[in-house]
Protein backbone atom coordinates (compact mmCIF):
# COMPACT_ATOMS: atom_id res chain seq x y z
CA UNK A 1 0.00 0.00 0.00
CA UNK A 2 1.12 3.20 -0.95
CA UNK A 3 0.70 6.11 1.73
CA UNK A 4 1.33 10.09 1.02
CA UNK A 5 2.70 12.40 3.72
CA UNK A 6 4.30 16.00 3.37
CA UNK A 7 6.57 15.76 0.14
CA UNK A 8 7.25 11.90 -0.13
CA UNK A 9 4.93 8.08 -1.03
CA UNK A 10 6.18 5.56 1.19
CA UNK A 11 5.51 1.87 0.82
CA UNK A 12 4.43 0.21 3.65
CA UNK A 13 3.24 -3.05 5.05
CA UNK A 14 0.07 -2.07 7.17
CA UNK A 15 -1.27 1.44 7.79
CA UNK A 16 -2.61 2.80 11.14
CA UNK A 17 -4.90 6.01 11.01
CA UNK A 18 -5.43 6.06 14.67
CA UNK A 19 -3.27 5.32 17.87
CA UNK A 20 -0.10 3.69 17.92
CA UNK A 21 -0.91 0.70 15.97
CA UNK A 22 0.43 -2.35 16.09
CA UNK A 23 4.25 -3.28 16.00
CA UNK A 24 4.96 -5.11 12.95
CA UNK A 25 7.75 -4.25 10.05
CA UNK A 26 7.21 -1.57 7.50
CA UNK A 27 4.01 -0.15 9.70
CA UNK A 28 3.02 3.34 8.92
CA UNK A 29 1.10 5.43 11.68
CA UNK A 30 -0.72 8.50 10.67
CA UNK A 31 -1.31 9.82 14.45
CA UNK A 32 2.51 10.35 14.14
CA UNK A 33 2.45 12.72 11.27
CA UNK A 34 2.39 15.91 13.57
CA UNK A 35 5.56 14.22 14.90
CA UNK A 36 7.23 14.11 11.76
CA UNK A 37 6.02 17.20 10.48
CA UNK A 38 7.70 19.29 13.31
CA UNK A 39 10.59 17.30 12.74
CA UNK A 40 10.75 18.68 8.90
CA UNK A 41 10.16 22.15 10.30
CA UNK A 42 12.58 22.43 13.02
CA UNK A 43 15.58 21.31 10.86
CA UNK A 44 14.33 22.93 7.44
CA UNK A 45 14.60 26.11 10.18
CA UNK A 46 18.31 24.92 10.90
CA UNK A 47 21.62 25.19 9.45
CA UNK A 48 21.59 21.89 7.40
CA UNK A 49 24.25 18.88 9.35
CA UNK A 50 23.75 14.72 8.89
CA UNK A 51 21.00 13.28 10.86
CA UNK A 52 20.21 10.24 11.82
CA UNK A 53 16.91 8.29 11.71
CA UNK A 54 18.51 5.62 14.29
CA UNK A 55 15.34 3.82 14.21
CA UNK A 56 13.63 4.48 10.81
CA UNK A 57 11.04 1.87 10.08
CA UNK A 58 10.18 2.58 6.53
CA UNK A 59 12.19 5.15 6.49
CA UNK A 60 9.31 8.13 6.39
CA UNK A 61 10.63 10.47 8.90
CA UNK A 62 14.41 10.36 7.52
CA UNK A 63 13.26 10.48 3.68
CA UNK A 64 10.80 13.95 4.70
CA UNK A 65 14.23 14.97 6.01
CA UNK A 66 16.09 14.52 2.88
CA UNK A 67 13.37 15.56 0.69
CA UNK A 68 11.92 18.61 2.42
CA UNK A 69 14.81 20.55 3.67
CA UNK A 70 18.64 20.69 2.48
CA UNK A 71 19.80 17.82 5.17
CA UNK A 72 22.07 14.70 4.32
CA UNK A 73 20.18 11.81 6.20
CA UNK A 74 20.79 8.58 7.19
CA UNK A 75 18.58 5.86 8.06
CA UNK A 76 19.14 2.68 10.60
CA UNK A 77 16.48 0.12 11.34
CA UNK A 78 17.84 -3.25 13.21
CA UNK A 79 15.13 -4.91 10.99
CA UNK A 80 16.24 -5.91 7.74
CA UNK A 81 12.71 -6.31 6.68
CA UNK A 82 12.26 -2.65 7.20
CA UNK A 83 15.43 -1.61 5.62
CA UNK A 84 14.72 -3.45 2.59
CA UNK A 85 11.22 -1.67 2.54
CA UNK A 86 13.27 1.96 3.38
CA UNK A 87 15.73 0.99 0.05
CA UNK A 88 12.52 0.61 -1.99
CA UNK A 89 11.15 3.63 -0.50
CA UNK A 90 14.18 5.68 -1.28
CA UNK A 91 14.09 4.34 -4.87
CA UNK A 92 10.15 5.34 -5.19
CA UNK A 93 11.25 9.02 -4.12
CA UNK A 94 14.14 9.53 -6.31
CA UNK A 95 16.33 9.93 -2.95
CA UNK A 96 20.21 8.76 -3.13
CA UNK A 97 20.15 7.94 0.91
CA UNK A 98 22.41 5.53 2.68
CA UNK A 99 20.30 2.84 4.74
CA UNK A 100 22.27 0.81 7.45
CA UNK A 101 20.79 -2.54 9.39
CA UNK A 102 21.86 -2.64 12.62
CA UNK A 103 21.50 -2.13 16.37
CA UNK A 104 21.05 1.60 17.56
CA UNK A 105 24.35 1.44 19.36
CA UNK A 106 26.15 0.39 16.68
CA UNK A 107 24.33 3.03 14.67
CA UNK A 108 24.45 6.15 17.25
CA UNK A 109 28.20 6.00 17.68
CA UNK A 110 29.30 5.39 13.82
CA UNK A 111 30.21 8.70 13.41
CA UNK A 112 29.18 12.04 15.40
CA UNK A 113 25.70 13.82 14.55
CA UNK A 114 24.03 16.83 14.05
CA UNK A 115 20.39 15.53 14.67
CA UNK A 116 19.86 12.31 15.75
CA UNK A 117 16.25 10.71 15.80
CA UNK A 118 15.14 8.25 18.64
CA UNK A 119 11.80 6.95 18.00
CA UNK A 120 11.75 3.37 19.96
CA UNK A 121 8.31 1.88 20.97
CA UNK A 122 7.79 2.18 24.64
CA UNK A 123 10.16 3.93 26.87
CA UNK A 124 13.51 4.99 25.53
CA UNK A 125 15.25 5.08 29.00
CA UNK A 126 18.67 3.37 28.13
CA UNK A 127 19.01 4.95 24.87
CA UNK A 128 19.27 8.76 25.46
CA UNK A 129 22.65 8.40 26.90
CA UNK A 130 24.32 7.13 23.49
CA UNK A 131 22.20 9.78 21.61
CA UNK A 132 23.74 12.63 23.51
CA UNK A 133 27.38 11.51 23.47
CA UNK A 134 27.47 11.41 20.15
CA UNK A 135 26.03 14.17 18.71
CA UNK A 136 28.71 17.45 18.33
CA UNK A 137 28.67 20.01 20.18
CA UNK A 138 25.13 22.16 20.06
CA UNK A 139 23.65 18.90 18.06
CA UNK A 140 20.04 17.92 18.90
CA UNK A 141 18.10 15.20 19.56
CA UNK A 142 14.47 14.61 19.16
CA UNK A 143 12.96 11.91 21.46
CA UNK A 144 9.49 9.93 21.41
CA UNK A 145 8.61 8.02 24.34
CA UNK A 146 4.84 6.26 23.86
CA UNK A 147 4.51 5.40 27.58
CA UNK A 148 2.74 7.82 28.35
CA UNK A 149 0.38 6.09 31.43
CA UNK A 150 3.90 5.69 33.53
CA UNK A 151 3.98 9.43 33.77
CA UNK A 152 -0.03 10.18 33.68
CA UNK A 153 -1.67 7.18 35.21
CA UNK A 154 -2.47 6.48 39.21
CA UNK A 155 -0.18 4.57 40.10
CA UNK A 156 3.71 6.57 40.05
CA UNK A 157 5.61 3.57 41.16
CA UNK A 158 6.96 2.79 37.16
CA UNK A 159 7.17 6.45 36.33
CA UNK A 160 9.57 7.21 39.34
CA UNK A 161 11.29 4.42 38.62
CA UNK A 162 12.00 5.12 34.98
CA UNK A 163 12.01 9.00 34.93
CA UNK A 164 13.19 9.35 38.53
CA UNK A 165 10.29 11.87 39.12
CA UNK A 166 6.55 11.96 41.00
CA UNK A 167 4.01 12.30 38.83
CA UNK A 168 -0.27 12.52 38.97
CA UNK A 169 -2.81 11.84 36.92
CA UNK A 170 -5.62 14.16 36.34
CA UNK A 171 -6.17 17.33 34.61
CA UNK A 172 -2.75 18.87 34.66
CA UNK A 173 -0.92 15.46 34.24
CA UNK A 174 -0.20 15.96 30.82
CA UNK A 175 2.16 19.22 31.12
CA UNK A 176 3.53 17.87 34.25
CA UNK A 177 4.28 14.01 32.83
CA UNK A 178 6.21 16.60 29.24
CA UNK A 179 7.93 18.54 31.95
CA UNK A 180 9.10 15.60 33.45
CA UNK A 181 9.77 13.81 30.59
CA UNK A 182 12.21 16.81 29.33
CA UNK A 183 13.79 16.90 32.99
CA UNK A 184 14.45 13.35 32.30
CA UNK A 185 16.35 13.69 28.70
CA UNK A 186 17.97 17.01 30.10
CA UNK A 187 19.30 15.74 33.25
CA UNK A 188 20.98 12.60 30.65
CA UNK A 189 22.94 15.37 29.51
CA UNK A 190 23.97 17.11 32.48
CA UNK A 191 25.24 13.79 33.38
CA UNK A 192 27.39 13.74 30.85
CA UNK A 193 28.68 17.46 31.05
CA UNK A 194 26.21 18.85 28.40
CA UNK A 195 23.72 21.66 28.84
CA UNK A 196 20.22 20.62 27.39
CA UNK A 197 18.01 23.55 25.97
CA UNK A 198 14.68 22.45 24.97
CA UNK A 199 13.70 24.05 21.37
CA UNK A 200 10.30 22.38 21.14
CA UNK A 201 7.38 19.85 22.92
CA UNK A 202 4.54 18.50 21.75
CA UNK A 203 2.46 16.37 23.89
CA UNK A 204 -0.26 14.38 21.51
CA UNK A 205 -2.21 11.37 21.11
CA UNK A 206 -0.12 8.27 22.90
CA UNK A 207 3.18 10.21 22.91
CA UNK A 208 5.66 12.71 24.08
CA UNK A 209 7.86 14.43 21.82
CA UNK A 210 11.07 16.74 22.56
CA UNK A 211 13.33 18.12 20.69
CA UNK A 212 16.47 19.30 22.87
CA UNK A 213 19.68 21.08 21.61
CA UNK A 214 22.71 19.72 23.80
CA UNK A 215 26.10 22.07 24.87
CA UNK A 216 29.22 20.89 25.96
CA UNK A 217 30.43 21.82 29.29
CA UNK A 218 30.05 21.71 33.40
CA UNK A 219 29.28 25.02 33.47
CA UNK A 220 26.35 25.60 31.63
CA UNK A 221 25.49 22.14 32.72
CA UNK A 222 25.15 22.83 36.21
CA UNK A 223 23.22 25.71 35.45
CA UNK A 224 20.59 23.58 33.13
CA UNK A 225 19.58 21.92 35.82
CA UNK A 226 18.38 24.97 38.18
CA UNK A 227 14.90 24.91 36.33
CA UNK A 228 14.42 21.05 37.87
CA UNK A 229 11.80 21.80 41.08
CA UNK A 230 9.50 19.68 42.98
CA UNK A 231 6.19 21.59 42.69
CA UNK A 232 2.98 20.94 45.03
CA UNK A 233 -0.23 20.15 42.91
CA UNK A 234 -3.77 19.91 44.10
CA UNK A 235 -2.04 18.79 47.02
CA UNK A 236 0.27 17.08 46.11
CA UNK A 237 3.97 17.04 45.16
CA UNK A 238 4.85 16.27 41.40
CA UNK A 239 8.57 16.38 40.12
CA UNK A 240 11.37 17.07 39.87
CA UNK A 241 10.39 18.16 36.65
CA UNK A 242 11.74 21.25 34.02
CA UNK A 243 9.95 23.95 34.81
CA UNK A 244 11.37 27.02 32.35
CA UNK A 245 10.81 27.52 28.93
CA UNK A 246 9.79 24.34 26.57
CA UNK A 247 10.05 26.41 23.34
CA UNK A 248 12.36 28.70 21.47
CA UNK A 249 10.21 31.46 19.83
CA UNK A 250 12.30 32.66 17.35
CA UNK A 251 12.72 28.84 15.74
CA UNK A 252 8.82 28.89 16.06
CA UNK A 253 8.92 32.16 13.91
CA UNK A 254 10.94 30.28 11.46
CA UNK A 255 8.88 27.26 11.03
CA UNK A 256 5.94 29.42 10.36
CA UNK A 257 6.21 29.48 7.05
CA UNK A 258 6.26 25.16 6.94
CA UNK A 259 2.96 23.81 4.60
CA UNK A 260 2.01 22.13 7.90
CA UNK A 261 -0.62 19.19 7.40
CA UNK A 262 -4.18 20.71 9.09
CA UNK A 263 -3.92 18.79 12.14
CA UNK A 264 -0.03 19.46 12.95
CA UNK A 265 -1.07 23.73 11.72
CA UNK A 266 -3.47 23.80 14.46
CA UNK A 267 -1.32 22.09 17.39
CA UNK A 268 1.66 24.20 15.88
CA UNK A 269 -0.36 27.32 16.23
CA UNK A 270 -0.91 27.15 20.25
CA UNK A 271 2.64 26.76 20.92
CA UNK A 272 3.63 29.83 21.13
CA UNK A 273 0.75 30.01 24.20
CA UNK A 274 2.60 27.56 26.16
CA UNK A 275 5.33 29.47 27.94
CA UNK A 276 2.85 32.23 29.11
CA UNK A 277 2.75 30.22 32.35
CA UNK A 278 3.83 27.24 34.25
CA UNK A 279 0.42 24.80 33.91
CA UNK A 280 -2.48 26.65 32.98
CA UNK A 281 -6.25 28.18 34.14
CA UNK A 282 -8.95 26.06 34.11
CA UNK A 283 -12.21 27.69 32.11
CA UNK A 284 -14.21 27.24 35.49
CA UNK A 285 -14.53 29.54 38.82
CA UNK A 286 -14.91 26.19 40.46
CA UNK A 287 -18.82 26.97 40.65
CA UNK A 288 -19.86 27.12 36.56
CA UNK A 289 -17.71 26.52 33.44
CA UNK A 290 -17.45 29.54 31.16
CA UNK A 291 -16.91 28.94 27.34
CA UNK A 292 -13.20 29.31 26.80
CA UNK A 293 -13.49 31.89 23.91
CA UNK A 294 -15.17 34.10 26.06
CA UNK A 295 -12.90 34.33 28.62
CA UNK A 296 -10.03 34.37 26.35
CA UNK A 297 -12.28 37.55 24.48
CA UNK A 298 -12.18 39.39 27.99
CA UNK A 299 -8.33 38.63 28.71
CA UNK A 300 -7.39 39.89 25.12
CA UNK A 301 -9.36 43.40 25.99
CA UNK A 302 -7.69 43.53 29.19
CA UNK A 303 -4.50 43.46 27.55
CA UNK A 304 -3.58 40.39 28.39
CA UNK A 305 -1.50 37.39 26.32
CA UNK A 306 -4.15 34.51 26.21
CA UNK A 307 -4.52 31.22 23.96
CA UNK A 308 -5.35 27.82 23.86
CA UNK A 309 -2.91 25.12 25.28
CA UNK A 310 -2.02 21.36 23.71
CA UNK A 311 -2.07 20.10 27.20
CA UNK A 312 -5.61 20.48 28.16
CA UNK A 313 -8.71 20.92 25.42
CA UNK A 314 -10.30 23.31 28.54
CA UNK A 315 -7.02 24.77 29.39
CA UNK A 316 -6.07 28.72 29.36
CA UNK A 317 -2.62 29.94 29.29
CA UNK A 318 -1.83 33.71 29.59
CA UNK A 319 0.36 36.15 31.35
CA UNK A 320 -2.79 37.38 33.38
CA UNK A 321 -1.96 36.41 37.32
CA UNK A 322 -4.15 34.41 39.10
CA UNK A 323 -5.88 37.09 40.96
CA UNK A 324 -6.51 38.72 37.71
CA UNK A 325 -7.67 35.86 36.32
CA UNK A 326 -9.86 34.96 38.87
CA UNK A 327 -11.53 38.63 38.97
CA UNK A 328 -12.17 38.51 35.00
CA UNK A 329 -13.90 35.25 35.62
CA UNK A 330 -16.10 36.66 38.30
CA UNK A 331 -17.14 39.32 35.51
CA UNK A 332 -18.39 37.29 33.43
C1 LIG B 1 8.24 3.18 16.54
S1 LIG B 1 9.09 2.36 15.25
C2 LIG B 1 9.77 3.67 14.29
C3 LIG B 1 8.79 4.38 13.43
C4 LIG B 1 9.42 5.32 12.46
N1 LIG B 1 10.41 6.20 13.04
C5 LIG B 1 8.30 6.16 11.79
O1 LIG B 1 8.31 7.42 11.94
O2 LIG B 1 7.42 5.58 11.13
C6 LIG B 1 10.51 1.70 16.05
C7 LIG B 1 11.50 1.09 15.12
O3 LIG B 1 12.67 0.76 15.87
C8 LIG B 1 13.24 -0.43 15.35
N2 LIG B 1 14.10 -0.97 16.42
C9 LIG B 1 13.72 -1.64 17.54
N3 LIG B 1 14.80 -1.94 18.29
C10 LIG B 1 15.89 -1.42 17.65
C11 LIG B 1 17.29 -1.40 17.93
N4 LIG B 1 17.77 -1.95 19.05
N5 LIG B 1 18.10 -0.79 17.05
C12 LIG B 1 17.61 -0.20 15.92
N6 LIG B 1 16.30 -0.21 15.60
C13 LIG B 1 15.44 -0.81 16.44
C14 LIG B 1 12.03 -1.28 14.98
O4 LIG B 1 12.38 -2.26 14.01
C15 LIG B 1 11.05 -0.22 14.46
O5 LIG B 1 11.16 -0.09 13.07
Amino acid sequence: MIIREGAVQIETLSSFEKGPGKISPGFYNRSMEVSRDLSVALLRSLEPGIALDSMAGTGIRGMRIAKETSWKVVLNDIDSRNVEIQRKNASLNSLDIETMRGDYFAAVSSRKWDYIDVDPYGTPSGLVDAAIMNLKNNGIIGVTMTDTANLEGKSTVKGLRIYGSMSMNGTFAREISTRIFLKYVMERGAALGRAGEPLLVLREGHFIRVFVRFKKGNKVADESIKKFKLFDVEGKTVGPLYSGKMYNLALLREMEAFPFAENSRRIFSNFENEDLMFLFYENSNGKREIKKNKILDALHNQGYKAGSTNFNEKGIKSDAGREEYLKILESL
